[in-house]
Formats: structure tokens, C-alpha cells, sequence
């Protein structure tokens, strides 16, 4: 398939984001009442990795792990594609040392290095076709001896989520309360399959689930 049906997919799940951004909050797994002990360890977890120093959030959305992160952090700068979930985010994170930047990771390069890079929910709306790139950039993020943070969904996911076939990259339907309806890409790694992916890129992962939903990965480069 072109590039550029690629390039429509990305976007429209950047407009998805921008029209989520208001119910979002009250609609991620992670603040359901089912999920809040998921949230609780996925927490405790990214604390034992010891966020410090200089952090890079990617894909921030309305902050609800920047303003952790804030807590750890000398500073934090957090990037997003969603004006929207960049205005949420920045009246939770007030007062703390965060920088917001609007951006599209697909496009955004680094100006400095980070002492750690940290993003949730986010890889897996990265598409195969961009997965090697996107692992560069975070390299290029990282000062020599900076780690990475991720947290996402497993495979199992699949079962309440609405497939999209025939789309240039693995995608869902997502519909909000309103019933408006975008594609989102969706790929769900395994924790088998992403050590190997990224052992093969340089990485060394160390990755751990939490509940059926989640998974999270602490990496180094090699
Ligand atoms: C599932 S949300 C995750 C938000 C946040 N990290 C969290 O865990 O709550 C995905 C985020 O990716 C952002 N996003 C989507 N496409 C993007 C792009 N090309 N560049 C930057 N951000 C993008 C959306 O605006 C949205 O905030």
C-alpha cells in the first residue's frame, strides 16, 4: 500500500486523539475502577526504575504519567500531537518544572539528550513500517547510559477491541460517546516478540505483565 495511505491512517488517529482529549480521562482503562490496581503496580513499577534527571515523556496525551513523572524528575518534557490533550495536561502538571511540546513524533527530533524516556500506551500505535525509525529516535533521545520506561497492552487486548481490516498497518474502530467514529493503528506486541524485535535493534528489555491487560518494559541500550 502508498505511503500516503499510511500517512492518513496516522492522521486520522491524531484527530482521534484531539476529539478524545475531553472524555478521555474518564474513558482510559487505567482510571476504571476494574483496572486501578493495574495502575497502582504499573506505577510502583516505573518508581523502581527511578525516573531522574532530565525525563522525555512521548505522546503524553492529557499527562496522567507526567505528572508522576514531574515528581521524580529535574525536569520533564513531554510531547504530543493533541492541542487538546496538551491543554488537560498542562493544567494537571501546573507549577511543576514541565515543558509541553506539540509535535508529531513521526516528524519531531530531539534538540537535547535525556537522562530517561518514558512513554505509555503509545508503541503500540506506532505501524510495523515505522517501528525501526521510531526505536532510533529513542536512541537518539537518550544520553549513553539512559534508560527507557514503556508501558502497553498485551495481545489479549484484541478480544475488546473492534479490528479495522484491510488498513495499510494493524488498526482498530474506536468510537467515542458521541458516536463519532476514527481508525487508530493498534499493534499488539507480546512480550516474546518485542524482546527479540528490539535485541535485534540494540536493546537489552527486561519486561514484565501486569494483570491480562498490561505489560511493562524497562530497556538499555546494548
Ligand atoms: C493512548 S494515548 C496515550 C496518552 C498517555 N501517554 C497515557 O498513557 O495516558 C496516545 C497519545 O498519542 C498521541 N499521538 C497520536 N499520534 C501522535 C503522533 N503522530 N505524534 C505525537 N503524538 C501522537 C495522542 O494525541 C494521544 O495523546
Amino acid at each position: 500500500m502508498a505511503d500516503s495511505e499510511l500517512d492518513g491512517l496516522l492522521a486520522e488517529q491524531i484527530a482521534y486523539y484531539r476529539t478524545r482529549a475531553g472524555e478521555y480521562d474518564a474513558t482510559y482503562p487505567l482510571d476504571t475502577h476494574a483496572d486501578a490496581g493495574s495502575r497502582a503496580q504499573l506505577l510502583a513499577a516505573m518508581e523502581r526504575h527511578a525516573p531522574y534527571g532530565r525525563v522525555l515523556e512521548l505522546a503524553c496525551g492529557t499527562g496522567q504519567w507526567t505528572a508522576e513523572l514531574a515528581r521524580h524528575a529535574t525536569t520533564v518534557t513531554a510531547v504530543d500531537a493533541a492541542p487538546e490533550a496538551l491543554a488537560i495536561c498542562r493544567r494537571r502538571v501546573e507549577g511543576a518544572a514541565v515543558h509541553l511540546v506539540e509535535a508529531d513524533l513521526f516528524t519531531w527530533r530531539p534538540r537535547e539528550r535525556y537522562d530517561f524516556v518514558f512513554f505509555s500506551a503509545w508503541l503500540s500505535h506506532v505501524p510495523p513500517q515505522r517501528f525501526d525509525d521510531f526505536w532510533a529516535l529513542v536512541a537518539d533521545c537518550l544520553t549513553p547510559d539512559g534508560r527507557v520506561f514503556v508501558i502497553d497492552e498485551l495481545p489479549a487486548v484484541a478480544t475488546v477491541e473492534h479490528p479495522a481490516p484491510g488498513q495499510p498497518a494493524p488498526a482498530v474502530r474506536r468510537e467515542l460517546t458521541t458516536g463519532q467514529a476514527f481508525r487508530a493503528v493498534k499493534v499488539l506486541h507480546s512480550p516474546d516478540e518485542l524482546r527479540a524485535s528490539l535485541g535485534a535493534l540494540g536493546w537489552d528489555t527486561d519486561i514484565a505483565t501486569v494483570g491480562w491487560r498490561f505489560f511493562h518494559a524497562s530497556l538499555r541500550r546494548r
